[in-house]
Parts: structure tokens; C-alpha cells; sequence
């Protein structure tokens, strides 16, 4: 498991950044994770393209080009001899003196990070997974791919408590918008509905797939947020992520959603990503 940072590769537990980084005292920076499966990085440009943007849109100075990144991965990949495995990409605005206000060319701290994983979504597919309603205590940006994550940590510590794979945020106005790690879809009377991407949600890339194979398989798709009653009426709910997948959501605040079970959409959906990612 190894690590790219300040031009080196070294083994994840020895990478070391001074204490003054901006992202380490602030949570000033940007973060992106893919997944790499039989030594191939699933839609690389895509999560390239969206660290970019973030980091545009915190103002980040240079920022490394698309060819660096793809550079930089390629030989993380080839050192760590991993064909399995999750890639984490950070972008930090480097180390200053702790002050809001940033000097103008501070150079970005850029950590990238290759990791091993076992597919362990495949545990989830015949059983489904169950989730909790959580209030969204986030920002205005959550389009914003930020390693501010305290929302993240909370509500995901809470759904581990209370024994269930994600939390999903809803607001005061009743829309449930996504999950702390993943997106949100429903199918409802064979059409699917998920939130429209904005600053309420990021637009994940496995959203972006589940679309496409949405056209592909002739289902319609509604770009909406979900109310909570629509949750609780939904004949089909699922969840989706970059090391989610796609999963079925069986229960939500312990109550069945549609049959009880993985529905039979969400699994044509389960199987036609399959066929994409392998
Ligand atoms: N999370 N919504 C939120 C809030 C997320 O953090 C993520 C991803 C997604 C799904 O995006 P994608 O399909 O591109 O993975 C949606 C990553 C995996 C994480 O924080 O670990």
C-alpha cells in the first residue's frame, strides 16, 4: 500500500505532511476516490476531472494537469502491484501560517494513495442494505468534494451504531438528497428518480453510470429529490458509490422499503455495472 507524495512513492504509513498544512489545521482542500479493478482504474478521467473542478472552485493554485495524474497513478499502480485496490487523491493548499486569508502562490500538497480492497459489496447484493434518515447538517456546496467531512464522520458513526450501512440527509423541507458516501435512487412505477445535480449533492460518478445504463436498459429517469414519503412508498430503493457500487436498500429507519428485499430493477442495475466495471 503505497503513497505518492512530494514527487515520491513511499509506503502509505510513511508519507508525512508538516503540521502547518492548510488541509491538516483548515480541512482546506479537495479529495476524490476511485476504484481500480483488475489494475484498471474505473472512469480515471472522470474523478480526475472532478478533482480538478474542486479544486478550481476552492481557488486552489497549481493545480497538477490531467496527464500528471494520470501519470502519477499509473506508476502508484505499477509499484503497489495491486489489481484490486482504492485510489485516493488529496489536493491541499500546502502549509502556511494558520491564517483564513492564503498566500497567492502557496503550492497545493498533492497525496495520492493506493490501497488494497476485497469486494466487499459483493457481501451486500443478496441481502441489500438497511439505512437511517439523518438531518443534513452539511454546507451549500456538497458538489464540492471537500475533506471537511465532520457531517460525514457524525451521521456515518451514527448509522454504524445503530447497525446500518449508510445515513441518508434529508432536510427541513422533507427532500432526502443522498447518502454520507453515496447517491440516491427510487424506482417508482418502473421509472427512476433520483436529485438533480447542484450544490445540494455530489454528482457522483456512479451516478453518471446508473444514468447512462438507465438509457441504455429504457428506463426513464427523473431528475428530482426524493420526499421522505416517496421514501416510504418507493417499490425500489437503492444507494450508489464509488466502493458501494450499487446496492439495494431494504429497510429505512427499520421500516421494509417495497417488497422487503432486493427489488428486481435494482438488480438489472447490480448486473449491468458488473458487466462495466469488469
Ligand atoms: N464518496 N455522495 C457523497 C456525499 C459522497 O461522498 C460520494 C462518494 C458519493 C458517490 O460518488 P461516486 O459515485 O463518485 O463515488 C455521493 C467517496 C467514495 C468517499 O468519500 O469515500
Amino acid at each position: 500500500e503505497l503513497a505518492y507524495l512530494n514527487e515520491m512513492i513511499v509506503p502509505v504509513d510513511e508519507a508525512k505532511v508538516p503540521v502547518r498544512d492548510r488541509g491538516f489545521i483548515f480541512g482546506d482542500g479537495v479529495y476524490d476516490v476511485a476504484r481500480v479493478y483488475d489494475v484498471r482504474p474505473h472512469r480515471l478521467g472522470a474523478h480526475i476531472e472532478r478533482l480538478r473542478r474542486c479544486a478550481r472552485q476552492i481557488e486552489l493554485c497549481d493545480i497538477p494537469s490531467e496527464a500528471d495524474l494520470e501519470r502519477i497513478v499509473d506508476e502508484l499502480l505499477d509499484a503497489s502491484g495491486l489489481s484490486d485496490a482504492m485510489l485516493y487523491m488529496q489536493l491541499t493548499r500546502g502549509a502556511a501560517p494558520r491564517k483564513s486569508a492564503y498566500p497567492a502562490e502557496t503550492p497545493a500538497t498533492l497525496f495520492v494513495s493506493v490501497e488494497r480492497v476485497r469486494r466487499g459489496a459483493d457481501k451486500f447484493r443478496d441481502t441489500g442494505v438497511e439505512a437511517i434518515l439523518v438531518e443534513d447538517i452539511r454546507w451549500d456546496r456538497n458538489d464540492i468534494k471537500s475533506i471537511n467531512l465532520l457531517p460525514k464522520v457524525l451521521m456515518g458513526q451514527r448509522a454504524h451504531k445503530a447497525g446500518v450501512y449508510e445515513a441518508l440527509y434529508h432536510d427541513a423541507d422533507g427532500h432526502v438528497w443522498e447518502g454520507t458516501s453515496t447517491n440516491l435512487f427510487a424506482i417508482i412505477d418502473g421509472a427512476l428518480q433520483t436529485a438533480p445535480e447542484g450544490p445540494r449533492i455530489l454528482s457522483g460518478t456512479t451516478r453518471r453510470d446508473v444514468l447512462e445504463l438507465a438509457e441504455r436498459l429504457g428506463y426513464d429517469c427523473e431528475l428530482r429529490p426524493l420526499t421522505e414519503e416517496q421514501l416510504r412508498s418507493a417499490d425500489e430503493l437503492f444507494v450508489t458509490g464509488t466502493l458501494t457500487e450499487v446496492q439495494g436498500l431494504v429497510a429505512v429507519d427499520g421500516t421494509a422499503v417495497g417488497s422487503g428485499e432486493v427489488g428486481s430493477i435494482t438488480r438489472e442495475f447490480q448486473e449491468a455495472y458488473d458487466e462495466l466495471v469488469e
